[in-house]
């Protein structure tokens, strides 16, 4: 029978026996734990929730898992556990899901699509088919840094396990070096007849919140029932600022500072408020909007300067220039806003010119100048042109003062807005259309009402990578974060400096901050500052992405999209893929963009997730929101791989050392998202690459026990000769014996088509256009070499183990074993994990593990080779 059918029949049956259904299906699934865990550790929140389920029925069914998570935030790992068996999530680009999810459309496959859009949540949900009596356990990280909003920051846990649970808790840590002035527990759990079941503790630099409700509590609390709980916890605090240059912490070769004086006078501000009276805010959104202003207007300094512009196709203004905002100015401008009605059409452009005008035509010495739009549609009057508008909008601002743009209700161009934001140093705000929509308008006002400095720039010296370092204005309450790479760290200290405009007045905060681990991070925790990097730079690139175009567009999208999928982050770019068992189903956790809506602060995403049968093809369908096209292969581009072995040079590595029988290699594919992978036998000496065009050969000598090469040897051009081990390495070029030591101050050394450069743990070897890195990595007294090739020559023909660039593979279906077509030869496969050496953070990564002969259509002996 056609499914739709089906459906609907079973649809009706389910209406008139609804109540009945509910709790039979109830009875049938047990959730015998539900913990959230949360640990904050300098504003870096990772949260992991784990929820186990048992299938109470004597057949299988399945198992739903359902939980919502902050927007802001990414999802970092998920993963089942059944039978003892871990069933992990793979971050991959989201290209290739794209065009699973394609085919599953056009097969017209059943939809159980899941999409939730609120203000703050979005939700992600999951299921499994689990055996009779048998139990799963659902695991879910994610991670945000919470952003310093009205001098607080706020930790949102929403908790809704469906049914009560024997034993349910939530657990919330947070660490904070500079010590927490205040903490609070609020939101809808937060009630008086579970107040017993919540408990704060304070010590001076960490506070514990936990929440452990009893079962009873679950069904008797307020708004609570049969269902169990459902609402939020919001944990919110502050932290001290005894230090007016602010807090830098350092860890593990990354730091973060979080600048944000309050010492400072307010600095006397000039804005300029254009309201979109158009047709389409009729009724509630103008009446608030009205409310909102007078209680803003209330709020101005009387050494504020202010201007009030109304629009549809024609500007209106309050009075043609600025005004200094006196009791009788004030009440004026009051009897002003009252007669906002709503009328015509919209026309940004001409009101935001004019907005922009009237601020040009009254410069003041020491004042900060803001304009704020509001608006709840597109541009339909005098320019409708968005390009238009915004190249005369920054023509106009020149980069002087901030736009902000509030977007009310879902009919605005919120893509345009956010671009012409960003494009003038603001940002856009999303109000949503609901009767606190007045409170929403002046909450944003008051993030904005006390401008402390302009022109705030932070420059570091011996640092790299850093994340935004200008701020146009920086508000009291708010906070500005720069995050980066030490670049040496056997230098002791680094220099931080802080110049800005006070009043008028320029003032410079200088500070000298020692390189060695200031944070006394609890050791689980330790690469959290690496990930609080990762997360603000991928944040950046994303939300930068509406400013850039062409070339420059692209390779910043495949620079995030790299280091999305190396922190295994699920953002807009990427998927997160679970193979399943018993199907062998294959799950997707995406994080697409809204219709309309852009990656800028109040970013509102959705995750949906479908599934997919064997080897990808999914059985569930939801409609593309992401007009862009994307690349379909996840082919990783080498100058990218480049940039971020560069950026990770410094992190420690964290592998463990097993011993093993072979050392696994990876091959990317030029037509799939997975890789290949091969286990290449150990005790071998083997040649590596070669070019016999160019007389080159790499050579390796694999640790007898344990992963890499304990040696790896050059030759080039008969004469060059360099034998590389983990203490030292030594280079004879045919006269000159040269020796370096790890472990040092970068050192270079160049000759005759020979470059070498020999950093603390890795060495750049070019030789003629062939360049390789090697690594060393050291674990437990362990240490190995490992070598890496980001970049193929084109037009040479390479040889030996890493001689293959890429590979090219077809997933065939229809076998129970996973099988696939390499090289027109059928092969059966498995998937696997392979570690990836090729950076000094090693990751794991799955992969379809073939047979060594497969990929390099040979037998071990003819890649072995007698001396080195
Ligand atoms: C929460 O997670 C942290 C970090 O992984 C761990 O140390 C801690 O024991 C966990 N707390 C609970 C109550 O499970
Ligand atoms: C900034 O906010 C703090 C409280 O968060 C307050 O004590 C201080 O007075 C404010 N500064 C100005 C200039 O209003
Ligand atoms: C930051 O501001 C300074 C001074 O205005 C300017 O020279 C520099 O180019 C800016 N940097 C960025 C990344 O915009
Ligand atoms: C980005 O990557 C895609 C494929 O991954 C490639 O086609 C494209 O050329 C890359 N863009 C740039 C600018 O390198």
């Amino acid at each position: 029978m056609d499914q739709a059918a089906f459906r609907l029949i079973l649809l009706g049956i389910f209406l008139i026996s609804a109540t009945s259904d509910v709790v039979k299906k109830k009875q049938n699934v047990k959730i015998y734990s539900f913990h959230i865990n949360s640990t904050v550790t300098s504003r870096y929140a990772t949260t992991v929730i784990t929820s186990r389920v048992g299938n109470m029925l004597a057949e299988s069914q399945e198992i739903h898992f359902e939980v919502k998570i902050p927007k802001n935030a990414f999802i970092s790992k998920f993963r089942m556990i059944i039978d003892g068996k871990t069933y992990d999530g793979v971050v991959k680009e989201k290209g290739e899901a794209k065009q699973q999810y394609t085919q599953a459309v056009s097969r017209r496959e059943s939809a159980g699509l899941v999409r939730s859009v609120g203000r703050t949540l979005e939700d992600f949900k999951t299921s499994v088919t689990i055996a009779a009596l048998s139990k799963v356990t659902f695991e879910l990280t994610y991670e945000e840094l919470l952003k310093r909003r009205l001098g607080k920051y706020e930790l949102l846990i929403n908790a809704h396990p469906m049914q009560p649970v024997a034993n349910f808790k939530i657990d919330v840590h947070i660490h904070e070096q500079p010590g927490i002035s205040f903490l609070d527990v609020k939101g809808d759990l937060s009630t008086n007849d579970l107040a017993s079941a919540i408990s704060t503790t304070r010590a001076n630099k960490d506070a514990w919140v936990t929440f452990h409700p009893t079962q009873e509590q679950q069904t008797t609390c307020k708004g609570c029932g049969e269902n169990g709980l459902n609402g939020d916890l919001l944990v919110t605090y502050d932290v001290e600022r005894r230090n007016p240059k602010g807090e830098i912490t350092v860890s593990k070769g990354y730091f973060v500072h979080y600048f944000a004086p309050t010492d400072i006078p307010r600095i006397p501000k000039n804005v300029v408020f254009i309201i979109d009276r158009s047709g389409s805010m009729h009724g509630r959104k103008i009446e608030q909007t009205r409310l909102a202003l007078l209680r803003i207007l209330s709020d101005l300094q009387e050494d504020d300067y202010f201007g009030l512009i109304t629009f549809d196709s024609e500007i209106n203004v309050w009075k043609r220039e600025l005004l200094k905002a006196t009791k009788a100015n004030l009440e004026d401008a009051k009897s002003f806003v009252l007669k906002i009605t709503e009328r015509g059409a919209t026309d940004i452009n001409a009101a935001v010119l004019k907005g922009v005008n009237m601020i040009k035509q009254h410069p003041r010495e020491g004042t900060a100048s803001i304009l704020i739009l509001l608006t709840d549609g597109d541009p339909t009057a005098g320019e409708t042109d968005t390009e238009k508008i915004m190249s005369n909008v920054r023509e106009a601002t020149v980069s002087k003062f901030p736009l902000y743009c509030l977007g009310f209700g879902y009919d605005v161009n919120f893509e345009f807005l956010t671009q012409m934001s960003l494009e003038n140093n603001g940002l856009a705000r999303r109000i949503y259309e609901d009767s606190d929509a007045d409170l929403q308008l002046q909450g944003f006002y008051d993030e904005v009402a006390i401008p402390l400095l302009s022109d705030i720039q932070l420059n570091y010296i011996g640092v790299t990578n850093l994340t935004k370092t200008n701020f146009s204005i920086y508000f009291n309450g708010s906070e500005m974060v720069v995050s980066g790479q030490i670049m040496d760290n056997n230098v002791e200290s680094f220099t931080a400096e802080v110049i800005a405009i006070s009043k008028g007045n320029k003032v410079t905060y200088q500070e000298t901050v020692m390189k060695k681990d200031l944070s006394d991070v609890p050791p689980e925790n330790e690469k959290f500052m690496e990930r609080l990097w990762a997360y603000l730079t991928v944040k950046q690139l994303l939300e930068r992405q509406v400013l850039l175009k062409g070339q420059e567009k692209e390779e910043e999208k495949n620079y995030t999209l790299q280091l999305s999928i190396y922190y295994e982050f699920v953002t807009p770019l990427t998927s997160m893929v679970v193979t399943k068992p018993q199907e062998q189903e294959v799950e997707i956790a995406d994080k697409p963009k809204e219709r309309g809506e852009s990656s800028s602060p109040g970013l509102a995403l959705l995750y949906d997730v479908h599934r997919r049968g064997l080897h990808g093809q999914r059985l569930t369908a939801e409609p593309d929101f992401d007009a862009d096209p994307w690349p379909e292969s996840s082919f990783i581009m080498p100058t990218y791989i480049s940039r971020i072995s560069k950026v990770l040079s410094v992190a420690q590595p964290t592998l463990s050392v097993p011993v093993v029988h072979s050392n696994r290699f990876f091959l990317q594919a030029v037509n799939q998202s997975s890789p290949i992978c091969y286990d290449v036998p150990l005790s071998h000496k083997l040649r590596l690459l070669e070019d016999t065009a160019s007389e080159f050969s790499m050579n390796g000598e694999s640790k007898t026990s344990r992963h890499g090469f304990r040696q790896i040897v050059f030759h080039y051009k008969t004469k060059h000769h360099l034998i590389i081990n983990t203490k030292s390495i030594n280079y004879h070029n045919g006269q000159d014996n040269v020796e370096f030591l790890w472990g040092k101050e970068p050192t270079q050394h160049e000759t005759e088509g020979v470059s070498l450069v020999v950093r603390e743990n890795e060495m750049d070897v070019t030789m003629g256009n062939i360049g390789v890195i090697i690594l060393l990595h050291k674990k437990n007294g362990n240490m190995f070499l490992w070598p890496a090739i980001f970049e193929y020559p084109k037009n040479v023909n390479l040889t030996g183990i890493l001689g293959k660039a890429n590979i090219s593979y077809e997933e065939l279906h229809g076998s129970d074993t996973p099988t696939l077509k390499i090289m027109d030869k059928e092969v059966k496969t498995s998937w696997e994990d392979v570690t990836d050496y090729r950076f000094q953070s090693v990751s794991a990564k799955g992969c379809w593990l073939v047979p060594f002969q497969t990929v390099m259509q040979g037998e071990i002996s003819d890649f072995t080779v007698t001396q080195l």
